[in-house]
């Protein structure tokens, strides 16, 4: 295979005009159509917790036990998240078919029909569109279903398709394409160009624009640059990078020489936690096969340009995604920022010019390479262009990951997501994880613009998006984000340690019942929180970094927009979600207590009294609210308010 593509494919990479017999060979990876039945099975790290190893299991255990002459291939993700183990079987003539939530126990049902042509449209969820292929009867096409319909897929277009283990598979649908032409026909200074006028921004969170970043590291006269591709992913919550990876690892790939050879570097690292055990073994495999087949390496398809690209794996802290951090990381110290500037364009890793990348920036390069850019900028709005990958999760009916276009309205990621969980009630969107914040219904028809975002006061973040409902609490929201930021601060400047620890501890002291029920009590509590934003608006323009910097965001977002659930949290000691454990005042109702005297005995505080055979009642200012006697209740008696 490795010289099939080195001899015979790589020379014509640039223009694909082969002849038909590789032509042919190239198709058959294509898998447009197929000679012997094929079923793909999606893994990656969402599939792999929904149980895809068993699954595939079951099917090499079907196929074994049948003698069915089949092949296996292993694909990415859809996106699907919540219907995964997701199956897919393709067989001679007929269209590629998908099923859902495939447990081992359904495997030989499914294959069964599949593999014998007798598939019933309610078995199956979708199926591939092809002009050459009999249809299956009744079962909607994938670009017909509104999860596929209503998104952009150009980063994801191969995602759940194709095999992320197999560069030809990559190659057989037009990768790498992008890098033979540029290394024939581009300068740097062209690369770079391009990149600048199709408007691309970083999607790590900062969104700054591309071109410039890396037009400033090319500008600086040395023989020594650097290009780091981010995929630490430290947003709790947040799996676009990784799915990203684990589903297409050859695009970021190709994305990443395309950019070192625009700012002129020779090596490239990959920043990745070493705790994405299937990230990394896809990626390190995707640049392995790269090797073999002479795309990375010394003089590349014999250009003159040569790129090593190594891995190096993180420890797993949030602060070393901050790129300066990141920096400190790879040089093996500890990971923690510093000052800017110099900015690591022109003092980076080694103290040479570097130029840091998200993964899902670079994975936008061989499209912006291939079809130029303006086919790029005329894609999304007027300041962000192109698209934007986004995971989305929390309360979700469906976890999903999406890519959409920019401009349209954010409430387009809950409508793809299925909104709510069935029975709940809609509150807010939180973009951004720990350093994001909380939108409202309201807000909801927002464009997703970088710019448009920010004059409305909200930041789109890197991608990740949890769902909310009304079980959730922004008190308890706010406290958990800030009791991660208090965790994961690396301590070098006093507003963020010290700021975040504070604020930690107020979010917490008003989160639970007051020592007592005096008026100065409250008036504390209520001190506490005026504190809270003086505290966030200190650590926002003092701190060192970001993480310091923005970590006061969701706080005073949610202090705007759901201030009356704070104040209530205050001044009743209430809390609507029922989610601050310590706040839940417990009753008895007195129709279904049948005076067991069981929660009494077990109360730690001896708030329930009673005479035995007749009800039972709670006295509330007694009670800390922890629940006991719920849990002792055979009667379902107990209930909260
Ligand atoms: C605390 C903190 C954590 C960050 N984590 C990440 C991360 O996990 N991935 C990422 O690409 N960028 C992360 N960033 C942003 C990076 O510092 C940097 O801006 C980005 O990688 C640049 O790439 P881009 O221009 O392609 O967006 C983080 C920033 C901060 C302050
Ligand atoms: S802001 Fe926080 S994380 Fe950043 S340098 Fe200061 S202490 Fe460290
Ligand atoms: S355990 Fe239930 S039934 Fe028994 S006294 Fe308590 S509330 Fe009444």
């Amino acid at each position: 295979m490795v010289s099939f593509i080195k001899d015979e494919v790589i020379p014509n990479l640039h223009t694909g005009n082969w002849n038909d017999e590789i032509k042919e060979r190239l198709d058959s990876f294509r898998r447009e159509s197929v000679r012997q039945p094929v079923v793909y099975v999606g893994i990656t790290t969402s599939s792999i917790v929904a149980g895809a190893i068993n699954t595939r299991e079951a099917i090499e255990q079907y196929l074994d036990d049948n003698a069915v002459d089949a092949d296996l291939v292993c694909v990415g993700s859809h996106g699907l998240c919540s219907h995964e183990p997701i199956v897919e079987v393709q067989i001679p003539g007929k269209t590629r078919v998908a099923f859902g939530n495939v447990t081992p126990d359904r495997v030989s049902t499914l294959l069964d029909a599949a593999i014998n042509g007798f598939v019933q449209p309610e078995q199956a969820m979708f199926q591939y569109y092809s002009d050459i292929l009999e249809p299956w009867v009744g079962i909607p096409f994938m670009q017909d279903l509104p999860f596929f319909k209503n998104q952009k897929r150009i980063l994801l277009k191969n995602a759940g398709v194709i095999s992320p283990d197999s560069i030809v598979d990559y190659i057989a649908l037009g990768g790498f394409r992008a890098l033979a032409t540029t290394l024939r026909k581009y300068t740097f200074d062209d690369v770079c160009r391009m990149v600048e006028e199709s408007g691309l921004r970083g999607r790590g969170g900062g969104a700054y624009p591309t071109g410039t970043k890396w037009r400033n590291a090319l500008q600086v006269a040395t023989t020594e640059r650097y290009l780091i591709c981010n995929a630490d992913e430290s947003d709790p919550g947040g799996f676009m990078d990784r799915l990203l990876v684990e589903s297409d690892p050859f695009r970021v790939v190709e994305g990443i020489v395309l950019s070192a050879y625009a700012i002129g570097a020779n090596r490239a690292i990959v920043y990745i936690r070493n705790r994405y055990n299937l990230t990394v073994e896809r990626i390190k495999n995707a640049i392995d096969q790269a090797y073999e087949v002479g795309l990375l390496g010394f003089d590349i398809l014999g250009s003159g340009y040569s790129l090593d690209i190594e891995i190096r794996q993180g420890p797993g802290a949030y602060v070393c995604g901050e790129e300066t951090a990141l920096i400190k990381s790879i040089e093996g110290k500890r990971g923690m920022p510093s000052i800017k500037p110099p900015f690591p364009t022109e003092w980076g890793f080694n103290g040479k010019p570097t130029v840091i990348n998200n993964v899902e920036t670079l994975a936008n390069i061989p499209d912006i390479i291939l079809n130029g850019a303006e086919w790029y900028s005329s894609i999304g709005s007027q300041t962000s262009k192109g698209t934007k990958i986004f995971s989305v999760n929390g309360n979700a009916a469906q976890t999903c990951l999406v890519e959409v276009d920019f401009g349209k309205p954010l409430s387009t990621l809950l409508d793809l997501a299925g909104g709510v969980k069935e029975g709940r009630e809609f509150k807010a969107l939180h973009l951004g994880g720990p350093s994001g914040m909380s939108i409202t219904k309201d807000e909801l028809g927002y464009p997703i613009d970088f710019d448009e975002l920010r004059e409305k006061g909200i930041t789109l973040g890197s991608g990740s998006v949890q769902v909310l409902d009304n079980t959730v609490c922004m008190v308890d929201l706010v406290k958990y984000f800030m009791h991660f930021i208090r965790n994961e601060s690396c301590g070098k400047c006093i507003p963020c340690r010290e700021g975040s620890n504070r604020m930690y501890q107020i979010l917490d002291n008003i989160s639970k019942r007051p020592v007592s029920n005096e008026g100065h009590t409250t008036l504390e509590r209520f001190k506490g929180v005026i504190q809270l934003e003086t505290l966030a608006e200190v650590m926002r323009d003092t701190s060192l970094c970001g993480l310091g910097q923005t970590a006061s965001r969701p706080l005073l977002k949610a202090l705007k927009s759901f201030r009356d659930e704070f104040e209530e949290h205050i001044f009743d000691r209430k809390c609507r979600a029922s989610v601050c454990r310590d706040l839940r005042t417990f009753y008895i109702d007195v129709d279904k207590c049948t005076g067991c005297t069981a929660c009494a005995k077990k109360c730690p505080t001896n708030a329930i009294f009673g005479t035995p055979r007749t009800p039972y009642f709670i006295v509330e200012e007694r009670c800390i609210g922890c629940g006991i006697c719920q849990e002792t209740c055979k009667f379902s008696a107990v209930y909260f308010k």
